[in-house]
């Protein structure tokens, strides 16, 4: 069993660092999927039901964001603090310029409404 474990590859064995997110984001986000819709809502839904009061009272972290603002943006309304947690430096590039070349492209602002 620990044999079959050890074959599976894992996340340390995917070559990050050569990861091409705007080809990622074109292939998975340039059109809008009703899956996304989808998952997007029940993040925001269950954002919502995580608050201990109305308002922004939660301390979130996105683990592994890549080139995706969709739990960013589902959180942003009941985050105190939003952290984005990513260590692929091509990642890390793509996400900085994505935050700060406003506005925001029209595929993420399908999903702020
Ligand atoms: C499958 S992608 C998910 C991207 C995005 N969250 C989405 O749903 O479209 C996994 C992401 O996790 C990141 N990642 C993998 N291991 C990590 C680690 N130990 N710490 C932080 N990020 C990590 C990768 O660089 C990659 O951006």
């Amino acid at each position: 069993m620990s044999h079959a474990l050890k074959t599976v590859p894992g996340t340390e064995d995917a070559p990050w660092q050569e990861f091409d997110p705007e080809a990622y984001f074109q292939h998975y986000y340039g059109e809008p999927h009703p899956d996304d819709d989808t998952l997007t809502y029940l993040a925001a839904r269950a954002l919502r039901a995580a608050q201990t009061r109305p308002g922004r009272d939660l301390d979130i972290i996105d683990v592994g964001t890549g080139p995706s603002l969709i739990p960013l943006l589902a959180a942003l309304p009941v985050a105190t603090r939003l952290t984005a947690w990513e260590y692929a430096a091509p990642n890390l590039r793509w996400l900085q310029n994505e935050i700060t070349s406003p506005p925001l492209r029209p595929q993420w602002q399908h999903f702020w409404r």
